[in-house]
Parts: structure tokens; C-alpha cells; sequence
């Protein structure tokens, strides 16, 4: 799904959600929930809406909702906490390296030869791997990603980790690695290209974050209530469930809005402004509930410090105003790219 089409369908969401919360489409037999307080509930209510569907990803955690889920993500929450307060100078410094090399260009795509190797390189490395992403968009009768070992003693910490929360060394813990290295590359870098795609695109935006750059965490926050990286959550309903008045039958696909959430104007004032001191910023990118994610402390590290480093670098740029289909596919207006300022 490209920017232009969630851009489209982030106007489609904001006017089905001011007619109701709950919509169905009866095309593909998809139930939506938009509203933000429902989604909540829901998020919350994973005896009613299980994350079944998500099996096929994760069994463990995402597809999991047994003591050894809770178990395993609080493992993981700690595990991530510890690598956020020691990461930022390890991401700017990678940030800078990739950057500098571009600056030289006088065009170049933003998300593929900067957010993309960006978010994979550090994500192998905090996992001890060697990671390749699956073709984007996701097929998803691909494995979602290939690993192998690159780092044993980051591998074993990580395998031992693991292992005492109750996976099986042998038929579990690869599987998992390659969900946890999906999980951590793809949506840091999709944080990234919203907060790149919107200073690209709003000039005083992007002067004042240079001016201040103390504005920056508030900002990434803001980017990702603006355009979160996963649109929806899919979740399977165990039971009938009345949502806003909206009786939702037994066994039935449920996409969690977190797009629609997002913009609820009951929560959030003036939804389609990006307000860069947004307080307070309840947004649901993260998601809610046990499901939500544990890595949230060092996607923020990530994501702000990778934003920073393009700042610094490049104060001053543009998107190149001729747009095409881009090598990514997701913003083709980036295509041919980005040119810097002259000025
Ligand atoms: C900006 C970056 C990120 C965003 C927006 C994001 C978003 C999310 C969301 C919305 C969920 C909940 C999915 C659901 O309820 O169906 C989730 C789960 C998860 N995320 Fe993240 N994530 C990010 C980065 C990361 C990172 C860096 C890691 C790991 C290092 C990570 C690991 C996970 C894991 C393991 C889960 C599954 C948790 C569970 O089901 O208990 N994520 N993420």
C-alpha cells in the first residue's frame, strides 16, 4: 500500500468513522472498528477478540495469549528497555555514516537507501544476526524474513533469554528470531519514512525542528499517531460482541483500526493537524493491552535519533518535484527522490 493509497484511505477511515464506529464489509467479510475508545476496549479484551490470526506470524507472542505470551513478552519488554538506554549514539552513528555518503548525491531515495538499511543493520545487530527482509509489499506465502547467525555471543544471550521464558531451543527459537527481526525492523523503519515523508513535505515543520531539536521526540510521536506503521490489527472474535451498539457475530475477522483510532476527534483535538508538542499524545501505534508492543522504548530511541542525524545532515532539502513509482513502492512521490537545496 503505497503513501498516496494510506493517505486516501486515511480520508476513507476519518469520514466511516464520523458516520459510526463499526462498519462491515461484506465484500471480503471484514468487520472494522474505528473509534478510539473501542479500539481500546478491545485491544484490552483479548478473551473476546483473540489474536489468533496472527499465528501464522508468531505462535509465541503476536498469535500467543497464554501465561507463556505474558511471560514472554515481559522478557522482551525488559530486554528492549536495556538496549534503549544504551542504543542512540550506536544509531546515530550509523545514521551518520549512511547519510554522509548520500549528502555527496544530489538525489537519492530516502526510505531505501536510508531508512531501510538503517533499521535492518541495527536490528541484526541487537539481535546477532544476519537478516533479510522479505520483499515488500509482504507476500504472505513467503516466510517473512531469512536469518542466520552472525554474532554468536548476542545470539546465545539472546537464545538463553528466550529459552527461560519458555520456548523450546530447537523447534521455537528460530522462528521467533525472525518474527522478532521483522517486528523490529519493518515498523521502525515505516516510523521513520512518516516522520521523513511529513518534514519533507512541511517546510516550517522541518525549520523548527532544526532550530530545536528538542522538539524531535515529541514530533516522532506525533508522526506515528499521524501515520502509524501498521494500519490495522487483526484480531478474531471468540464470541458475540456488542461494539457501540454493533452486535459483531462469533468468529468473525475484526480489523482494529489503529489508522481511524488515531484521528478519533473525540480524543485527539484537531486530528488532521500534525501538532508537534501534541500533549497529551494517547495514540495507538504502539497498540494496547498484553499484545502491546514490547519494543516501543527503542523504536523511540531509533526513530528519533535516526530523524536527528537527517536534520543535521540535511537541513535543508526537498522532495524532487517530477514523482514516479519509486523502487520501494511505498512512497512513490519520493521517486526520483529527493534533491537537497541549492540555497
Ligand atoms: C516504531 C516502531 C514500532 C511500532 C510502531 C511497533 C508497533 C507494534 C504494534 C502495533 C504491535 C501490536 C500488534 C498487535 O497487537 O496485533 C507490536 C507488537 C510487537 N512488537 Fe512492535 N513496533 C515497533 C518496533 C518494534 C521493535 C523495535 C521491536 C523489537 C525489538 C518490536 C517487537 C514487537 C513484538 C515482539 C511484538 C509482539 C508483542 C506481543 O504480541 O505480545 N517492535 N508492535
Amino acid at each position: 500500500m503505497d503513501a498516496l493509497r494510506r493517505q486516501s484511505d486515511q480520508k476513507v477511515f476519518a469520514a466511516l468513522l464520523r458516520q459510526r464506529s463499526v462498519h462491515y464489509q461484506s465484500s471480503r467479510k471484514i468487520w472494522y472498528v474505528l473509534g478510539y475508545h473501542d479500539l481500546v476496549t478491545a485491544l484490552r479484551s483479548p478473551e473476546i477478540f483473540s489474536s489468533s490470526p496472527n499465528t501464522v506470524f508468531d505462535p509465541h507472542v503476536l498469535g500467543g495469549e497464554s501465561q507463556k505470551q505474558r511471560r514472554l513478552h515481559t522478557v522482551l519488554a525488559r530486554e528492549c528497555l536495556r538496549l534503549s538506554e544504551t542504543v542512540g549514539d550506536d544509531v546515530r552513528r550509523s545514521s551518520m555514516h549512511l547519510l554522509e555518503r548520500l549528502a555527496s548525491r544530489a538525489k537519492f531515495d530516502p526510505i531505501s537507501e536510508f531508512a531501510r538499511p538503517l533499521t535492518d543493520s541495527l536490528a541484526a545487530k541487537w539481535l546477532g544476526i544476519n537478516g533479510t527482509s522479505a520483499p515488500e509489499p509482504p507476500d504472505l506465502r513467503q516466510p517473512p524474513g531469512q536469518i542466520t547467525v552472525a554474532d554468536d555471543v548476542t545470539w546465545a544471550k539472546w537464545q538463553s533469554v528466550l529459552a527461560n521464558a519458555g520456548l523450546e531451543r530447537n523447534a521455537d527459537l528460530v522462528p521467533f528470531m525472525r518474527f522478532l527481526w521483522v517486528a523490529a525492523s519493518r515498523a521502525s523503519r515505516l516510523a521513520i519514512a512518516a516522520a521523513l515523508l511529513i518534514v519533507l513535505r512541511q517546510q516550517k515543520i522541518r525549520e523548527e525542528l532544526v532550530r530545536n531539536s528538542e522538539l524531535v521526540p515529541g514530533f516522532c510521536d506525533e508522526a506515528l499517531r499521524y501515520d502509524p506503521p501498521e494500519y490495522h490489527l487483526t484480531r478474531m472474535t471468540t464470541t458475540e460482541v456488542n461494539v457501540s451498539g454493533c452486535k459483531i457475530p462469533a468468529g468473525a475477522t475484526v480489523q482494529l483500526s489503529v489508522a481511524a483510532a488515531n484521528r478519533d476527534p473525540l480524543t485527539f483535538h484537531e486530528p488532521e493537524a500534525i501538532l508537534i508538542g501534541r500533549k497529551p499524545n494517547p495514540h495507538l501505534a504502539f497498540g494496547a493491552g498484553p499484545h502491546r508492543c514490547p519494543g516501543f522504548t527503542l523504536a523511540r530511541v531509533e526513530v528519533t535519533a535516526a530523524l536527528r542525524a537527517f536534520l543535521e545532515v540535511m537541513p535543508e532539502f526537498r522532495i524532487a518535484t517530477h514523482a514516479g513509482a519509486g523502487p520501494t513502492g511505498r512512497f512513490p512521490m519520493f521517486a526520483p527522490h529527493y534533491r537537497r537545496c541549492e540555497s
